[in-house]
């Protein structure tokens, strides 16, 4: 078993939650009568970029748009990989002006962004593991998006059905370990995309139903620390055993809108 894994420093795209809210119920997490608490999801936000940024990432920050609650979950406005961006399409008619937001963002740091022409809601669906990008599909993202941006990458997709609302993004899920490693949670997935998982990564960490609901599989790694919820003990402590350091970052507040640690960073892969 490696002792010593390695870090790698990670360039981090985010959205401060000025104007986060639960004005509509697009997931099984939302219920717009519960009342976020603002104070707090800016401080457990702070927290998050100050512990990036204690880890040695870069984080840069897109300006919160008033009237775009969800606007705070940066992962779903694009997947990036090689300096290419491939922006999103929401399937939510409420979400959709937040591709615009980001895109501006894009172009001013200078990227292209391509625009896809099928629902596709970026690295919520789309995870890039290194070798593949692993695809959900099921509540948002469709098949016809992984055709696209397999298309457009040239990297292969390889498509995953959700099966359970309450995991309708693929990543809250599934996340990345390092290049070689990923944790998940099985019953996330239809049987023969289980199967999949299995093949590919025989030796991965998996999560237990209270670990998935704790938000634990929508964790980032760096390779080394581990920025994990802190009610996935479970998961956190099977990393541990692995040779990975859990960071327990909390952000409760943003899972009454059905997003966590990896909902809120987009990464920007050079
Ligand atoms: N309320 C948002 C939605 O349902 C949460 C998005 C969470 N983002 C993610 N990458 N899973 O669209």
């Amino acid at each position: 078993m490696p002792t010593s894994r390695v870090p790698r420093r990670r360039r981090f795209l985010v959205c401060e939650p000025r104007h986060f809210a639960v004005q509509y119920a697009i997931n099984p997490w939302m219920h717009p009568d519960v009342r976020v608490d603002l104070d707090l999801a800016q401080e457990q936000w702070q927290a998050l970029i100050h512990t990036y940024r204690a880890h040695g990432h870069t984080v840069e920050t897109v300006p919160p748009v008033p009237g775009l609650p969800d606007m705070v979950f940066a992962a779903n406005s694009a997947v990036v990989v090689d300096g290419r961006v491939f922006g999103s399409l929401f399937h939510a008619p409420e979400r959709r002006p937040e591709s615009t937001h980001y895109e501006t963002w894009f172009k001013a740091a200078g990227y292209d962004v391509y625009r896809p022409e099928n629902v596709c809601e970026g690295e919520g669906d789309l995870v890039f593991t290194g070798r593949y990008l692993l695809a959900g599909t099921g509540f948002r993202t469709t098949r016809e998006a992984h055709r696209e941006v397999q298309e457009f990458f040239g990297v292969p997709v390889i498509s995953l059905t959700l099966v359970d609302p309450y995991f309708y993004h693929l990543d809250t899920a599934l996340f990345v370990l390092d290049d070689e490693n990923i944790a998940y949670f099985p019953e996330a997935f239809s049987p023969g995309s289980r199967e999949v998982l299995e093949r590919l990564y025989p030796d991965a960490v998996l999560g237990t139903r209270e670990d998935a609901m704790a938000f634990g599989l929508n964790s980032v790694s760096d390779g080394h620390h581990v920025f994990v919820p802190p009610r996935a003990e479970g998961l956190a402590s099977r990393l541990a055993d692995r040779g990975y350091v859990p960071v327990p970052v909390d952000l409760s507040e943003f899972h009454k809108a059905g997003g966590g640690i990896k909902c809120c960073t987009q990464e920007i892969r050079p």
